[in-house]
C-alpha cells in the first residue's frame, strides 16, 4: 500500500495541489476534525468520484468550540486516521498545527447571516458557525481545491458553508454527502464514542422518532401537533432536547406544512454529556 502524504504547512499543501493542477488533475478537499469513522471514509469515496486527487484535512478547530465544550477531550487519533486514509487511497492529509492556522495576531472572522441565523444550532452554539466558516474559508483558499465534500449529517453546517462559498466567490463546488448510519439508524459521529452502553442503546430513538414524524407530515397530519408529539417522545425517553424542528430544506426557515416547500427535520438532543444531532428529509 502506498503511504499517504502528510503535509503540515500551507506552503506544502499549495505546492502539492499546484503540481496536480499543473498535470490537469481536479482536486477535492474533505475537511474533518479527525477521529475518522466509516462515514468519513464514505466522504473520501464520494470525493474520489468527483476529483482525481483527494486531500483530507484533519484539524480540531478551536474557534468552533465554546469554552464549556469538548475541545480538549475531542478524540485525537491521528495514527488510526492515517491508516484508514491510506486504505481509502486518499492522496494527502493536511494536518496543520493550531499556530499554522491561527498565527499570532490572527484577528479575523467570517460574519454569517442567512442559514447561520435561523435559531437551530446557532441558538445553542452562538459562536460555532463563525468558527466553522472561518476555518473552512481558510481551508478552501489554502488548498485551492476545486470541490469540497461535506456530510449532510451536519445539515446546517452544509447550508452555511455552501452559502458562504457562493456569496464570497470562493470558487469551490460544495458537494453534499448522505448521512452514514449504524445498522440501528444512529447517524455516525466521532462523538458517539462518548456514549455509555445504556446511552448508545437509547440513541437510535432519535432517528426512529424523526422517521415516524416524516411519515406523519407526508400523510398531512397537522405539522405543529405532530412535531410537538415527537418532541415529547424524545424528552420522555430521557434526552435533553435542544430542538426538533421542521424547516425549509434550503433556507432553513420555519414551515407550517408541505405547501411551504421541501421540508427537512432537524434535531439536537443531549444524552448525559453527549450532544447528538441528526436530520432527515420529509
Ligand atoms: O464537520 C466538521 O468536522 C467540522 O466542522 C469541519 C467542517 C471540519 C470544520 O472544522
Amino acid at each position: 500500500m502506498t503511504q499517504v502524504a502528510v503535509v503540515e504547512t500551507v506552503r506544502d499543501l499549495r505546492r502539492a495541489v499546484a503540481g496536480w493542477h499543473a498535470a490537469g488533475e481536479r482536486v477535492a478537499l474533505v475537511p474533518t476534525m479527525g477521529a475518522l469513522h466509516e462515514g468519513h471514509i464514505a466522504l473520501v469515496k464520494l470525493a474520489q468520484q468527483h476529483a482525481r486527487r483527494v486531500v483530507v484535512s484533519i484539524f480540531v478547530n478551536p474557534t468552533q468550540f465554546a469554552p464549556h465544550e469538548d475541545f480538549k477531550k475531542y478524540p485525537r487519533t491521528f495514527d488510526t486516521d492515517r491508516s484508514l486514509l491510506e486504505a481509502a487511497q486518499a492522496d494527502a492529509i493536511f494536518f496543520p498545527s493550531v499556530e499554522e492556522m491561527y498565527p499570532a495576531g490572527f484577528a479575523s472572522r467570517v460574519l454569517l447571516l442567512g442559514p447561520a441565523a435561523v435559531g437551530l444550532d446557532d441558538r445553542f452554539r452562538p459562536t460555532h458557525f463563525e468558527g466553522v466558516a472561518t476555518i473552512c474559508c481558510k481551508l478552501f483558499t489554502q488548498s485551492r481545491a476545486d470541490c469540497a465534500v461535506f456530510g449532510e449529517k451536519d445539515y446546517q453546517q452544509l447550508k452555511v458553508v455552501t452559502r458562504m462559498g457562493a456569496d464570497l466567490d470562493l470558487g469551490i463546488e460544495i458537494i453534499p454527502a448522505p448521512t452514514h448510519r449504524e445498522p440501528d439508524g444512529l447517524a455516525m459521529s466521532s462523538r458517539n464514542r462518548y456514549l455509555s452502553p445504556e446511552e448508545r442503546a437509547l440513541a437510535p430513538l432519535l432517528h426512529r422518532v424523526m422517521q415516524n414524524l416524516a411519515m406523519r407530515i407526508r400523510n398531512e397530519d397537522p405539522l405543529f401537533q405532530a412535531v410537538g408529539q415527537a418532541q415529547s417522545e424524545i424528552i420522555t425517553a430521557g434526552f435533553e432536547l435542544d430542538y426538533l424542528e421542521a424547516r425549509h430544506a434550503e433556507t432553513l426557515a420555519p414551515v407550517t406544512g408541505l405547501a411551504d416547500g421541501p421540508i427537512r427535520l432537524l434535531v439536537a438532543a443531549r444524552l448525559g454529556g453527549t450532544r447528538l444531532i441528526d436530520n432527515i428529509s420529509v
